[in-house]
C-alpha cells in the first residue's frame, strides 16, 4: 500500500506559532477556555482554514467546524478534532497537535491535489479542558447530546461567567445548529500524556478503550470557630477533615499499581481567613480504573475512608457524583486502521487505553471513532514541559493523513507526492 506524507516541518512551525499564544514563561502554554488567549487561538485557526479553502462555521457552543468539500455531495464528513484551550499551566501540544494535525492532512491534501469523496471537517471543540468551566469536554458532549445545551450555556467560571456570555464576548456564539447531523467518521490523535509509549519504544498507540473514570465533589461540613481560644478538643475543622480525605483519596489509587488513579485536584475552602476556623471545603476528586468491578471497591474504599474520618475528626462529609466516562470501547475497525496504517508507514504500535478524557470518548456515541497517541517525550502532560519532537508529531499526522484518506476515499490512497 503506497503512502503519503506531512509536511513535517509546516507542521511544527504551526504548533510552535500557535503555542506563542497565551505562552507562559517556562515555555508552555495558559489559554483557558474562551478567554481573548482562546478567541487569539481560533482566529488564528480560523485564518490559516479559510487560507486553505475551507468553509467555516461555528454552533451554538461555540464549537467550530472546517469544511473541505468532498466530491460526493451526499456523503457524511469525515472529521479531525481537538481542542485549543488549555488549562492554567499547560503545555503546547494538549488538544493543539489533534487540531493542528487535522490542519496538516489538509493542506497536504490541497499541496497533492487530492480529492476526497467524503468531506472532510477539522473540529475545534469548546472546553475541552473543564478548567475553567465545569464539565470537561463540554462541546463535543453537547454535540453529541450527552450534555444539554442549556446545562451547558449556564456553566459558570469562579467569577461567575457564564459559557454563553463567554461565547458573546469572544465573539463565538454561533448559529450552526449543534449536532443532529451524519458523521462518518471522527479521528483524534493527542499526545499520550504518560509514559508507557516512551518506556515500550512504540512511536504509536491505537487506542482501543478508555478506563472508567467517576468524578465527585466531597463537601466537608464542620463548624466555624476562633483559632485561639477554641480548644482543640472542641474542634471540627473542615480543612483537617478535608486533609485526611486527600491523604486516604491518593493511597486507594496507590493501592491498584498502574490499574488504578485518584486524585483530589481542586479544592474551595470556606470561609479561608485567617482566624477561623474552616468550616466548608469543597473538594473535587476523581477515581479513575481500567476495571470497572474495581472501581467500584475504590468507590467502596472512598464510603469507607469517609465514615472513619466523619468519626475521628467531627466533621460530615457528603460525597456527590458530577460527571464520568468509560468504560467504553472503541471501534475495532478504526482501532485497527489506525494500527494497520502505521504499520504501512513503518511506524511501531502498540494497543494503548485511554486514562484520560478526550473529544473522541463522547464521539464514540455519534460515529466511528478512532484516537491514537503519540509519546509525550517528557513523559507527562498539563505541565509546562509537556513535549513530544517532531518525529514524534510527523508520526502521528502521518498515520492521520493516511487513515483519514482510507476513510474519506472509500481506499484510495494516492501515489506519493
Ligand atoms: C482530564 O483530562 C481528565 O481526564 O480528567
Ligand atoms: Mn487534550
Ligand atoms: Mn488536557
Amino acid at each position: 500500500m503506497k503512502t503519503v506524507k506531512v509536511d513535517g516541518e509546516r507542521l511544527w512551525a504551526s504548533l510552535m506559532e500557535m503555542g506563542r499564544i497565551g505562552e507562559t514563561p517556562g515555555g508552555g502554554c495558559r489559554r483557558l477556555a474562551l478567554t481573548d488567549d482562546d478567541k487569539a487561538a481560533r482566529d488564528l485557526f480560523c485564518r490559516w482554514v479559510r487560507d486553505a479553502g475551507c468553509t467555516i462555521t461555528v454552533d451554538g457552543i461555540g464549537n467550530i467546524f472546517a469544511r473541505r468539500d468532498g466530491t460526493d455531495p451526499d456523503a457524511a464528513p469525515v472529521m479531525i478534532g481537538s481542542h485549543l484551550d488549555t488549562v492554567p499551566t499547560g503545555g503546547k501540544f494538549d488538544g493543539a497537535y489533534g487540531v493542528l494535525a487535522g490542519l496538516e492532512v489538509v493542506r497536504r491534501l490541497d499541496d497533492l491535489d487530492v480529492a476526497t469523496s467524503a468531506p472532510i471537517e477539522i473540529v475545534v471543540w469548546t472546553n475541552e479542558e473543564g478548567a475553567r468551566f465545569s464539565p470537561m469536554t463540554l462541546g463535543s458532549s453537547v454535540f453529541t447530546g450527552d450534555i444539554a445545551l442549556d446545562f451547558a450555556l449556564s456553566r459558570t467560571d469562579p467569577a461567575g461567567v457564564t459559557i454563553a456570555e463567554a461565547l458573546e464576548r469572544i465573539d463565538y456564539a454561533g448559529n450552526e445548529p449543534i449536532g443532529g447531523r451524519p458523521v462518518g467518521a471522527y479521528f483524534e490523535v493527542h499526545v499520550e500524556q504518560g509514559p508507557l509509549l516512551k518506556e515500550g519504544g512504540e512511536r504509536i498507540g491505537a487506542v482501543t478503550g478508555s478506563f472508567m473514570a467517576r468524578y465527585f465533589v466531597a463537601t466537608v461540613t464542620g463548624e466555624a470557630a476562633h483559632v485561639g481560644p477554641t480548644l482543640m478538643e472542641q474542634r471540627h475543622d473542615a480543612l483537617v477533615g478535608a486533609a485526611a480525605l486527600t491523604l486516604e483519596i491518593d493511597r486507594i489509587g496507590r493501592s491498584r499499581g498502574r490499574e488504578g488513579r485518584s486524585n483530589a485536584p481542586h479544592i474551595e475552602l470556606f470561609p479561608n481567613v485567617r482566624g477561623v476556623i474552616p468550616s466548608e471545603v469543597r473538594l473535587s476528586c476523581d477515581l479513575r480504573n481500567s476495571d470497572p468491578a474495581e472501581l467500584a471497591k475504590m468507590e467502596q474504599d472512598l464510603q469507607a475512608a469517609i465514615s472513619r474520618i466523619e468519626g475521628e475528626r467531627g466533621v460530615s462529609i457528603s460525597l456527590e457524583p458530577y460527571f464520568e466516562f468509560g468504560p467504553i470501547r472503541f471501534d475495532a475497525a478504526m482501532s485497527g486502521l489506525i494500527s494497520e496504517t502505521a504499520r504501512e508507514i513503518g511506524l511501531s504500535c502498540r494497543d494503548i487505553l485511554t486514562v484520560a478524557g478526550h473529544d473522541a470518548v463522547p464521539m464514540t456515541t455519534c460515529c466511528p471513532t478512532a484516537l491514537f497517541f503519540i509519546p509525550s517525550d517528557t513523559g507527562i502532560s498539563h505541565n509546562e514541559t509537556e513535549y513530544s519532537t517532531p518525529e514524534q508529531c510527523v508520526d502521528g499526522a502521518d498515520v492521520l493523513l493516511n487513515a483519514v484518506l482510507k476513510v474519506a476515499s472509500g481506499g484510495v490512497v494516492p501515489a506519493p507526492g
